[in-house]
């Protein structure tokens, strides 16, 4: 797995397991328990660090890791198992670290459906960090926004989500259940923490960025391609406030084992509702807006992450 840069069959076969040969009856699941506990004994040994927060960084917000203090980076070819990223702006390693007084780790770059990459191993990362004694997972991705009151580089809380390639059967959850990590038909309505959400709204006003910040509903589409207008335009009625490629697989499959989620979308451009709008969505405005907006960011994470543990929020 070492070298490979997109998943295929080969690429899938580390350390003597195979993903291809772990599927179970059609079922899109390709990763064991024992898959998840090899992954997380390696990384145990390999570092003294014992994380309670995970933070995903989204395209060109690996930045974000900078800040945290007596850092161990392991870059995902390295780790068995771990899938890699093959999107530009996802640098794809694992930074463990302090944030604070906060043992942390953070994703450097995360995994897509349109990659290829199956939901399986797409959220592969979040069940190693529960297995770690991660409590609380903090996603930030970038979006577009729907909503005619966002702008562009406002940070969008997640209240609530659509999951629409999980309409349609590509759902993380879908294929047996391992009651280890979860049950099998779990609650999605709570999915991301209030106190967390109110704790950002706080943050941002000590920090003089509250006007920033929203709250709203994020719908995952597959991707790769930015939305038609026909598309933008039923997300609306949807009830839709912004859209990424992102993130949904990941919330849910730490909801499903317990985790406290928070989910930040930064707006990166405006979803085109109008045939007549000139410009056009692409990701390099996407990157662009990502590191104009990457300090504030780090602001809000790094005061929120100390916030929770003076608060005692990360514990159960
Ligand atoms: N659509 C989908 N995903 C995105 C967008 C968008 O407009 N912007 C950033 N990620």
């Amino acid at each position: 797995m070492s070298t490979a840069t997109s998943p295929s069959s080969s690429s899938l076969c580390s350390g003597g397991i195979c993903w291809v040969t772990m599927h179970t009856k059609g079922s899109p699941c390709c990763c064991s328990f024992d898959d998840y506990k090899l992954t997380t004994e390696w990384l145990l040994n390999q570092t003294a660090h014992r994380p309670k927060v995970a933070v995903i960084c989204g395209s060109g917000l690996g930045l974000l890791a900078d800040r945290a203090t007596n850092k161990q980076t392991f870059r995902y070819q390295d780790i068995p198992n771990f899938p890699i990223s093959t999107v530009p702006g996802h640098e794809g390693c694992l930074v463990f670290g302090l944030f604070g007084e906060t043992p942390c780790v953070f994703m450097k770059g995360h995994f897509h459906l349109y990659e290829g990459y199956s939901l399986c191993q797409v959220t592969f990362p979040v069940r190693i960090f529960k297995l770690m004694g991660v409590e609380s997972v903090l996603v930030i991705n970038a979006c577009g926004g729907l909503c005619s009151d966002f702008q562009v580089g406002d940070i969008m809380i997640i209240k609530d989500h659509i999951n629409l390639p999980g309409f349609a059967g590509q759902h993380p959850l879908c294929g047996p259940n391992d009651e280890r990590f979860g049950i099998r038909f779990p609650c999605m309505s709570d999915a991301y923490s209030k106190d967390l959400r109110a704790l950002v709204g706080q943050v941002g006003q000590e920090l003089g960025v509250r006007d920033l910040i929203r709250e709203g509903v994020y719908c995952m589409v597959s991707g790769p391609n930015f939305e038609t207008v026909a598309e933008a335009r039923m997300l609306m009625v949807l009830g839709c406030d912004s859209v990424g490629m992102s993130m949904v697989p990941e919330v849910t499959v730490a909801k499903h084992c317990g985790l406290r989620v928070l989910g930040l979308s930064l707006v990166t451009n405006k979803v085109s509702l109008d045939y007549s709008r000139e410009e056009k969505p692409n990701h390099d405005e996407v990157l662009e807006i990502c590191e104009m907006r990457a300090e504030v960011l780090q602001k809000l994470i790094t005061r929120l992450i100390s916030r929770c543990q003076q608060q005692n929020i990360n514990t159960h």
